[in-house]
């Protein structure tokens, strides 16, 4: 179901998204679901948005028809001018620019090579934010907004004001600096510092100064005119430790110009009425698809062929973060005593590999793992499993629990950050709510809470059946935070103007 963006009645606003990925073209998490959707959304409400990414080696120039603009374009660091090409391409209807710089950018991974994080990479970021402003001055594109998301695009706010702050051109552009996730803050050594440029004097605790290294995320939340997160429960747990992980006594000080806002959900992508991913459509009026994705997602990842026995799936980075290792621990006993299946797509962590990778050969038939990613394999585990898990130690957001309500696979999720904020716990009395929340951060309550839901699915199908169907009638709307989105872009145009 399609929802129209109806157009803004104040000014529109000349926005330039800054971030190191956006889907369709690179993603390794939602962030690139994000920036993808948001832009979209906030072109079609009438402000003329851009985005801005990094020519990275698998966005290819002709699968996107890239156009060179502006010729090589010199972007000024701490060593010096370095060169790049800038590229553009069109898609949802608006323009999205890429900074072409082969050293920096020509590599197959975003951040690291699979296994460890590139060490250049303040560099290369350090380098994409100078070239982020560069390019609007080359362009003469004006931004009222510049917004920028996390530490990637860290450095653009404290560059506008420790660089540009007097320069007539950005006398009016205010940033807006969104925290995805806190623990990934762009820690680095101080040696990479003389070639950020950004002023011994800055180089205090206050603003990029930590244990004695950088602190790119420290110096955004300082300098941004506008501080967000991605959800309202989030924006408090970075307020204090340990949700801040270090930084919440900086967040604290930016409280008056802190905002939660939820994120939505791209159902041009994730609906499944219209998915082209999944075996067969289906609807909240007719579920009879769904029975067939659940048989195609067994006959896909080995599961037993049977309908009566549900199956937990599982889509996601195998971070701390995501709390699998907690699974990991009561995986056995769960599977002794339950009647269950599990589908599982995730990478990361290399012990989890190979813990979850490992399980088919134990328990075939009844534990299928994809390691990878694989978005095909994300869409048909969305549609074909009965519930979905994500026992996470935080979660600034989510977005899996978000897209699998939608698909009548009910979340089972630990109540923390985004996922407190849009699931509604189940009433065993009254049948209400949209899934199946726990409180601890234990092995014990991920147990508990997948027994819970595996004794509704055998002993109260009914409740099952209407959660389903109010789950999917839920409506993560990005209109909705495109509004409020617009309301933070306007206290920090006055923010802004209030800076010296
Ligand atoms: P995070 O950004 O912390 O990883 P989110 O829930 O916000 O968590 O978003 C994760 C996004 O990445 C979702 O769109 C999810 O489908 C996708 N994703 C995560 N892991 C994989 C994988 N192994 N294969 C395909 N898609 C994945
Ligand atoms: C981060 C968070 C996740 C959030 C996503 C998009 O990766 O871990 O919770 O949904 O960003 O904002």
């Amino acid at each position: 179901m399609k929802h129209p963006a109806k157009s803004v009645k104040k000014k529109p606003l000349k926005i330039l998204f800054a971030a190191s990925e956006a889907v369709p073209f690179v993603k390794t998490g939602g962030l690139g679901d994000v920036c993808g959707a948001l832009p979209k959304i906030l072109k079609k409400r009438g402000h003329d948005v851009r985005l801005v990414l990094p020519r990275y080696w698998a966005i290819s120039h002709e699968q996107y028809g890239l156009k060179s603009v502006l010729g090589s374009m010199g972007v000024a660091t701490g060593n010096g001018v370095l060169w790049c090409q800038v590229f553009e391409a069109q898609i949802d209807g608006f323009t999205v620019y890429f900074i072409e710089h082969e050293h920096y950018f020509g590599r197959a991974g975003l951040y690291d090579d699979g296994r460890w994080e590139f060490l250049d990479n303040p560099e290369r970021f350090g380098f994409f934010a100078r070239a982020c402003i560069q390019l609007c001055q080359d362009l003469k594109f004006q931004p009222d907004i510049i917004h920028c998301h996390d530490w990637q695009t860290a450095l653009i706010p404290p560059y506008l004001k420790i660089w540009e702050s007097r320069n007539p051109f950005f006398q009016k552009t205010a940033s807006v600096f969104s925290i995805h996730n806190i623990a990934y803050q762009g820690t680095f050594k101080a040696d990479v510092y003389p070639f950020l440029a950004l002023g011994s004097e800055n180089f205090t605790d206050s603003k990029f100064e930590n244990f004695g290294g950088v602190n790119f995320m420290k110096g955004a939340i300082f300098y941004a005119d506008a501080v967000t997160t991605v959800s309202p429960s989030y924006a408090q747990e970075i307020m204090s430790e340990p949700g801040g992980n270090g930084l919440s006594v900086y967040i604290q000080r930016r409280q008056a110009d802190l905002f939660g806002i939820l994120n939505g959900a791209d159902y041009d992508h994730w609906d499944p009425e219209t998915d082209k991913l999944i075996p067969t459509t289906y609807s909240a009026r007719d579920m009879s698809g769904k029975k067939k994705c659940k048989q195609a997602l067994q006959k896909e990842f080995l599961l037993e062929e049977k309908d009566n026995v549900p199956i937990v799936g599982i889509v996601s980075r195998f971070a701390e973060q995501k709390g699998f290792q907690h699974l990991a621990i009561v995986m056995h006993s769960i599977l002794r005593d339950m009647s269950v299946q599990f589908a599982i797509v995730g990478s990361g962590d290399k012990g989890q590999e190979d813990f979850f990778g490992g399980l088919p050969a134990y328990c075939g038939g009844r534990v299928g793992t994809w390691i990878g990613y694989n978005n095909h394999k994300a869409h048909l585990v969305e549609a074909g499993a009965d519930f979905f898990l994500m026992p996470s130690l935080y979660e600034p957001c989510g977005l899996n629990q978000i897209y699998s309500m939608k698909y009548g696979t009910l979340p089972i999720v630990r109540a923390t950050g985004g996922l407190r904020d849009t699931v509604a716990q189940y009433d065993e009395k009254t049948g209400s709510g949209t899934g199946f929340l726990f409180y601890d951060a234990t092995p014990r309550a991920i147990y508990d809470t997948i027994g819970w839901a595996v004794s509704t699915f055998f002993d109260r199908p009914q409740h099952l059946a209407q959660m389903r169907k109010r789950a999917m009638l839920e409506h993560f709307s990005w209109l909705d935070s495109a509004k409020k989105y617009e309301e933070v872009y306007q206290k920090a145009l006055q923010r802004r103007a209030a800076w010296s």
